[in-house]
């Protein structure tokens, strides 16, 4: 089974180097722009392998495509964080350039791929790598809600101060600190309902800290956080190529579900070989439904900047 990770920065080379050291997959492409980068990410998480105890082939390459070929599944995490001075706007227009470019490549050398959009803003470049390949709406997934899953997930085990694998929770709407709806209602410890072990205004804590859980991270490390992401990432890849059926929030395009259409954004999927198997409808109450609409309204917004590149 062969993976690539277009973008062979701090979350590609983590994801590469997570998808290694699990043997999630037999051989591992990066791929990046940057002269000799990706062979070097590539090559050190190689040397890595006898001390860790894992077969897998992680190769590097500058921008040639042919070594992608044949891909089962592609992550693309390639693009550039925000600079000062820099609008939305010009941000996604630069990413939305690389974006386009890169999964047109992609399917040049891996037309059955399933393909794996990182690149922020997230559910607006899922949007568009779908809407400018036309490939099936099941082959591109977009990764936000398993990381906010994971991170929801750890600040409940922090509050209870129970093992982080006892709880299980789920996060949807637009991966955004506005735009994200972590669901408490739904969240469980071993089975239980928060709301047995904790105060209203415990789980806001959770709730509001889940929110902004990747600015947090940007300020303590003055750059975006890439540990969580590189294994949410190796997470959706296993249940892809391991056929694992897992139920994930994905950015998946919608005709219909939660009663919207035309959009990707996060909803709880059932993810395996095909990419995604089925779209699970939650029965949402009224609150949550007012979020939801309200997260689909935010993302279309931000559609709106892409302007020409669809
Ligand atoms: P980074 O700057 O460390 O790495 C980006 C890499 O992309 C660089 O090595 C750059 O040379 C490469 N690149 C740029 N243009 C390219 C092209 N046309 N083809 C191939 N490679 C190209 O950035 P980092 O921290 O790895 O983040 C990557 C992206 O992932 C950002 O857009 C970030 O906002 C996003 N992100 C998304 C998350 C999510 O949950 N969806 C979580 C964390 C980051
Ligand atoms: C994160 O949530 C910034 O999308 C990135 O860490």
């Amino acid at each position: 089974m062969k993976v690539t990770i277009v973008g062979a920065g701090n979350v590609g080379a983590t994801a590469a180097d997570v998808i290694a050291s699990r043997s999630i997959s037999s051989e591992v492409v990066l791929l990046d722009i940057k002269e000799g980068f990706a062979e070097g990410k590539a090559l050190d998480i190689m040397q890595t392998s006898t001390t860790r105890g894992f077969n897998t082939r992680v190769f590097g390459t500058t921008s040639d495509y042919t070594k992608t070929k044949n891909s089962d599944v592609v992550v693309i995490t390639s693009g550039i964080p925000r600079k000062p001075g820099m609008t939305r706007e010009e941000l996604i227009g630069i990413n939305a350039s690389i974006v386009k470019e890169v999964t047109s490549n992609i399917l040049e050398h891996s037309p059955d791929t399933v393909i794996v959009v990182v690149s922020n803003p997230m559910d607006t470049m899922t949007y568009l790598a779908l809407k400018s390949t036309g490939i099936e709406k099941n082959k591109i997934i977009g990764m936000g809600g398993a990381l906010d899953s994971s991170r929801f997930k750890t600040y409940i085990s922090m509050k209870l101060n129970k093992p982080q694998n006892d709880i299980h929770a789920m996060v949807i709407g637009g991966h955004g600190d506005t735009t994200m709806i972590p669901l408490h209602r739904f969240a469980k410890y071993n089975g239980l309902s928060l709301s047995q072990f904790l105060k209203n205004t415990e789980i806001d804590e959770i709730v509001k800290s889940t929110m902004v859980g990747g600015a947090t991270l940007t300020k303590l490390l003055g750059t975006s956080a890439w540990y969580a992401p590189g294994a949410s990432i190796a997470y959706v890849v296993d249940s892809i190529l391991n056929n694992q059926n897992r139920i994930i929030p994905s950015s998946v395009y919608l005709e219909g579900e939660y009663g919207v259409n035309d959009i990707c954004i996060g909803v709880p999927c059932i993810i395996g070989k095909q990419g995604v198997v089925e779209i699970v409808e939650l029965d949402l109450n009224q609150e949550e439904k007012s979020l939801f609409s309200n997260s689909v309204d935010a993302v279309r917004k931000m559609n709106e900047s892409l302007g020409e590149h669809i």
